[in-house]
């Protein structure tokens, strides 16, 4: 396994690699759930490349970039178990130069949900994303269906933009109790992880009342918000039932939508999702 450090030796590194090519960006402090990421790429492609780099532009001013978990001797050790071919660790000035000035914006699914609660964010992460496929030059990238929106938002810029690269989305990996694995879990003690268990069972709410053949939108939010408001300790952000392209809420559930939830857990932000699939009658 080769670990670089610089946009020019990604490049020779690249060059020189059997394709096809796999990139799977991350923010490091590797879990099971990135890990999924890394086995899809190790199975597809040929050649399998690792980003870590924890992007300040994808942080507001008071939130947790400077104490974001990071441990990256860990995280080079679980990617050269897992195969990868070579590890892109940039430092901030060598993925952001004194000069840079550019940003991509998707504009309307940015400022919803996340974007809402979190100004700036998706513009962060677009902007790094479009770097990273620009500087590996993957044929794939791998993005974990955990964060629905960021992925739905990558394709959005995929598809504008008309880059050559294929998203591949992967299903959200999670405890055996039902938390979604998340890096940001590691700042829960041992009572809020407990609470914290309470968005998935929000979300399995909503796909058990869409089972009973309830299909309003606005009832199975309800339903998901019914369930955060019992668990004392855990703060609703939103609870909504959305098109899975667009993100934009849904009235009725005809065909397939998602249910997406954000809350705060003793201070600690955590974001969930799942699938909203009706019955055939
Ligand atoms: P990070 O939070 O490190 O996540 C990297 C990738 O792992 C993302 O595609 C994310 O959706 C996926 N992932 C995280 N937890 C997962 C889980 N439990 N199951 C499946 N996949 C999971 O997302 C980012 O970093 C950044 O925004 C990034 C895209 C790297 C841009 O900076």
């Amino acid at each position: 396994m080769r670990v670089v450090e610089s946009v020019a030796e990604v490049r020779a590194a690249r060059a020189n690699a059997p394709g096809p090519i796999g990139l799977v960006p991350t923010m490091g402090y590797l879990h099971d759930g990135h890990m999924s990421l890394v086995a899809h790429a190790r199975a597809e492609c040929a050649t399998a490349l690792v980003s870590i780099f924890v992007n300040p532009t994808q942080f507001g001013p008071a939130e947790d970039f400077a104490r974001y978990p990071r441990d990256p001797e860990r995280d080079l050790r679980l990617c050269e178990r897992a195969g990868v071919d070579v590890v892109f660790a940039p430092s901030v000035s060598e993925m952001y130069p004194g000069n840079h000035a550019t940003y991509v914006e998707v504009e309307g699914i940015q400022d919803r949900w996340e974007g809402a609660s979190r100004p700036g964010h998706f513009r962060g992460v677009a902007t790094v994303v479009a770097r990273l496929f620009r500087i590996a030059l993957p044929d794939r990238a791998y993005f974990g269906e955990k964060d629905y929106q960021q992925l739905q938002i990558i394709r959005r810029m995929v598809n504008d933009l008309l880059l050559d690269v294929d998203v591949v989305a992967c299903p959200t990996v999670r405890e055996p109790d039902g938390l979604a694995m998340s890096s940001r879990n590691a700042y829960l003690d041992e009572g809020a992880r407990q609470r914290a268990t309470a968005l998935s069972a929000a979300l399995r709410e909503a796909q058990r009342l869409l089972a009973t053949g309830n299909r309003s939108g606005p009832d199975l939010a309800a339903a998901m918000q019914r369930v955060i408001e019992a668990t004392p300790g855990v703060e609703l952000d939103y609870a909504a039932v959305v098109d899975p392209a667009t993100l934009e809420p849904v009235e009725i559930v005809k065909s397939e939508a998602r249910a997406l939830i954000a809350a705060r857990v003793a201070g600690v932000r955590l974001i969930d999702n799942a699938p909203l699939v009706p019955t055939v009658l």
